[in-house]
């Protein structure tokens, strides 16, 4: 069991999201990651002319995470550039579910949450043939 900074993985984050390039939105969002082996990892969101295509933090952390190494996400921070804290949306948290299961830790509003309670009944590998 790794043991989780909170502190570090927000200050990670808020790190992370300045350097998010989002000339439409202007929202810089920043994510970190704890992964099973004590590694961190993070992404920043990553905007497009086309905006559909834009790219959020946790998609870019997902790349970093696989590229460095793989394994599991233990615990995720969101944040703004100015250190809000920033819930992951609907279609990050099926890639968290699917790097981390449902024992993935979130920093929410609410406090620490696993992914459990942050994307209920997800689908997930385990229900493809
Ligand atoms: N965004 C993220 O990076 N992660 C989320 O979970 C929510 C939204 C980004 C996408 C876009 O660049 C900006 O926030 C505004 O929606």
């Amino acid at each position: 069991m790794v043991d989780v900074d909170w502190d570090l993985l927000r200050t990670r984050a808020v790190e992370a999201a300045q350097s998010a390039y989002c000339p439409y939105s202007g929202l810089q969002v920043g994510a970190a990651a704890l992964c099973d082996d004590g590694r961190i990892v993070v992404g920043c969101n990553v905007e497009n002319a086309a905006y559909g295509v834009g790219l959020c933090a946790e998609c870019t952390l997902a790349g970093q995470f696989v590229l460095t190494g793989g394994g599991r996400l233990v615990a995720l921070a969101c944040r703004s550039g100015t250190g809000e804290l920033l819930m992951p949306c609907g279609r990050c948290r099926q890639v968290i579910y699917e790097l981390g299961g449902a024992p993935c830790l979130i920093d929410t509003p609410s406090g620490i949450l696993p992914m459990s309670r942050v994307l209920p009944d997800a689908f997930g590998p385990e229900d493809l043939p």
